[in-house]
């Protein structure tokens, strides 16, 4: 199944390192990282978990709930956890899916058949608190996610829900951001005070600091 930007995120329920579940109960009207890894037990994943683990006051201050998936059971998942634990640093602070099945893991089309059709590649689906897919991103099982970028990504995507802005390439929080198109220039002075118009299609504007 493909699921596009826009898209209701699949509801499911699931096993879990914290018990058994429905996806959207537990979400419930948070935002949420859903990210999956090929297989328990390997070196990636295993620095991927415990980067997420470690960025928890990360996550909790955007409001966005993390879980993960790997085909593996869940008795894997649990001996797993200690080593996720033992080095990151930090405990295991979020759940991760047991998909022996795969239905989850086809139901989310994180199964790539040139990759391998066993194992999942690594999927991150950002789905905001109304359950809408709002961002998709697709890595090899050879290459580890940037969480930095995840973060990001977030906090681009929560500006751009609250201000009528986009942000430009590379934008950093506290970076100078551009005018939404759909704004008219008077509108967007009106609006935000000094605009610099560098094409009429291309205003920037830098907001207050929050
Ligand atoms: C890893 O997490 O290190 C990994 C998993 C599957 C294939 C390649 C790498």
């Amino acid at each position: 199944m493909t699921i596009r930007l826009g898209d209701e995120a699949p509801d499911f329920t699931a096993e879990t390192t914290d018990g058994t579940f429905g996806f959207h109960d537990w979400k419930k009207d948070s935002w949420a990282i859903l990210f999956s890894h090929p297989a328990d037990y390997t070196p990636v994943c295993t620095t991927e978990l415990g980067r997420t683990s470690q960025l928890k006051s990360e996550f909790d201050k955007r409001g966005v709930k993390a879980i993960a998936i790997s085909v593996d059971p869940i008795e894997d998942h649990r001996g797993w956890a200690g080593d996720i634990g033992e080095v990151g640093g930090t405990d295991l602070n979020f759940p991760i899916i047991a998909d022996p099945d795969r239905t989850v893991s086809i139901m989310y089309d994180m199964l790539h058949p040139g990759e391998d059709d066993v194992s999942s590649v690594r999927s991150v689906f950002i789905i905001d608190p109304s359950n809408k897919v709002r961002l998709t991103l697709t890595y090899p099982k050879s290459v580890g996610r940037n969480f930095d970028e995840i973060l990001r990504v977030i906090d681009a995507l929560q500006l751009t829900d609250s201000v009528p802005v986009s942000t430009p390439a590379d934008w950093r929080p506290g970076d100078r951001v551009v005018v939404s198109a759909s704004m008219p220039t008077e509108e967007a002075v009106e609006r935000f005070g000094q605009v610099e118009e560098v094409k009429p299609y291309l205003r920037w504007i830098t907001l207050p600091s929050a």
